[in-house]
């Protein structure tokens, strides 16, 4: 972890993770009373938590059993803080067996909902009724509560479903308050944070930009960071926070690689050196990127050629600026799960970007401001940070541009030819209001010519295809239903506006076990 924010004037709860498949969702929730929240591995040296001096922690779930051989632990001397302890089903087990209480398995799992009857002098159920549906997931159980706890709460098959030691103030629950399925769920985790931890709701994304840009002031300490933009969200949210503040000790590198869509880099060096003022190096890399594609056919080659180059212009160019110490980076929570202990639902997606290659070798530090923030919340600090709504609210885009949508070789012409293709598809997408509505929408170019009919001559050209997808991480899409005028349009548009296209066809896979991209 490079920046953990250490501000010690910062009210923030931490959840150490056992690699619960909720823990995000937990974060969520508590941002959203406007409490800072991080999420941190749990297995962070001690030291480095109590350095976070957070207000309260929460112990997260987690798949694995506190006997089992390489059960993720954490130090014991948390305990020691003197602060609100949350632990949430194998957090609350992991509690139990690092106090001396007893956990065992379960002769039946409790998978699902469940109701559970507390005691109203419980003060994590302030306000709850008495008889609530939770949501439980669990193999094993508490059998016997640690010293100075008492049981609040019970279910059919978990006799100690809530335990609490109120002087210590430490609480275990067996249920998920963070799921939907849980009534009252939030206000159990607003009584911790409020009641118990002493919170106050004072954090928002104004407070954030507040807090990261003393945070990056103080790392930065008058030293220059570089910034690989590619006009997509998260970069550009974070080259505009940095900017914000560090001003011109931030350059931002921006190279266009040829394969980008009609109009688009001249979108972003607007965007950026007119409107934001950033000090931006647009770099013109169309030529060598698409002499080092001649010939290539096979689009894993093709990933690793623009990849490559991308990282030997990048390099290029960060010389001509001196000695660089810092690089900024767009990387999101679900990106920061992967990579620390548990592996995440961007793991994939990931694995394609194309600036991984270059702190190592650039012996750059990373400096990665928005790494503990979900993708609609980057999008409301870009917001907060005035940035315009048509660059925060991009379909996602890939690196290798129209590289791989244009099957098999690619070509100045051919490029041309897809450019045009996905401007019009792009611009009907948008006027019939759907362009934000759907994940990803884009035309291909085939690698096939068909036969057609032109006026009274026979044509032989290319075929474009179009592809519209809904998805929530990429992972898994659906093709979406386009309406069929909608579709009746794009195809009349392109066949009549684009020079060399006799045919349209629309793409009715989904992914798996198709994927997004056709290569
Ligand atoms: P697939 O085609 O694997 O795409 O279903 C899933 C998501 O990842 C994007 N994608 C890429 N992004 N470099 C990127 O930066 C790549 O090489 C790459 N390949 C696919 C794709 O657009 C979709 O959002």
């Amino acid at each position: 972890m490079t920046n953990i924010m250490q501000d010690i004037h910062l009210e923030k709860i931490i959840i150490l993770d056992f690699g619960s498949q909720y823990t995000q969702l937990i974060a969520r929730k508590i941002r959203e009373q406007k409490v800072y929240c991080e999420i941190l591995p749990c297995n962070l040296p001690f030291e480095k938590i109590k350095l976070c001096n957070p207000k309260g922690i929460i112990f997260s779930g987690g798949p694995s059993s506190v006997y089992k051989k390489n059960a993720p632990l954490c130090s014991k001397k948390i305990f020691e803080l003197n602060i609100p302890i949350l632990g949430i089903c194998y957090g609350m087990q992991l509690m139990a067996h690092l106090l001396n209480g007893k956990v065992a398995s379960s002769s039946k799992r409790e998978y699902g909902r469940a109701v559970l009857k507390h005691s109203t002098s419980s003060p994590l159920f302030l306000g709850v009724k008495q008889e609530i549906k939770v949501w439980m997931s669990h193999g094993d159980r508490i059998k016997s509560l640690p010293e100075g706890f008492t049981s609040t709460a019970q279910t059919n098959n978990s006799p100690h479903a809530v335990m609490e030691n109120n002087k210590r103030n430490f609480y275990g629950l067996q249920f998920h308050p963070e799921v939907a399925h849980t009534e009252h769920g939030v206000d159990i985790l607003r009584n911790f944070i409020f009641k118990t931890c002493g919170c106050s709701a004072t954090w928002d994304m104004g407070s954030f930009i507040e807090y990261s840009v003393q945070d990056i002031k103080k790392r930065v300490n008058g030293g220059k960071v570089l910034s690989a933009l590619s006009g997509g969200v998260d970069s550009s949210v974070v080259s505009v926070l940095i900017h914000k503040a560090i001003g011109n000790k931030l350059t931002c590198i921006f190279v266009d690689n040829g394969l980008l869509r009609k109009g688009e880099a001249e979108k972003v060096v607007a965007a950026f050196k007119d409107n934001f003022h950033i000090n931006l190096l647009y770099v013109d890399g169309s030529k060598q990127f698409l002499e080092r594609l001649n010939g290539v056919k096979d689009p894993e080659k093709k990933r690793k050629i623009i990849g490559n180059e991308f990282i030997n212009i990048f390099e290029q160019e960060a010389k001509k600026i001196g000695k660089v110490d810092f690089l900024a980076q767009g990387t999101l929570y679900p990106d920061v799960i992967e990579s620390v202990s548990f592996k995440g639902p961007s793991a994939v997606i990931k694995s394609h970007h194309n600036v991984g290659g270059l702190p190592k070798r650039m012996r750059l530090k990373l400096i990665e401001p928005v790494r503990e923030l979900f993708k609609d919340e980057v999008r409301i600090l870009g917001k907060e940070l005035e940035m315009p709504h048509s660059l925060l609210h991009r379909q996602p885009f890939p690196g290798p541009g129209l590289a791989i949508r244009i099957l098999e070789e690619i070509s100045l012409p051919r490029l041309e030819l897809l450019r045009e293709a996905d401007a019009i598809l792009l611009e009907e997408i948008k006027r019939a209001g759907l362009y934000e509505k759907i994940w990803q929408s884009f035309a291909v170019l085939l690698p096939v010519k068909t036969v057609g009919v032109m006026g009274d001559s026979r044509t032989y050209e290319n075929v474009v295809g179009i592809r519209a997808v809904n998805s929530k991480d990429g992972m898994t899409a659906d093709w979406v239903h386009l309406p069929y005028e909608l579709l009746e349009k794009i195809s009349n548009r392109i066949i009549n506006e684009v020079k060399g296209v006799n045919r349209v066809v629309y793409d009715i896979s989904s992914k798996p076990p198709s994927t997004i991209e056709w290569e």
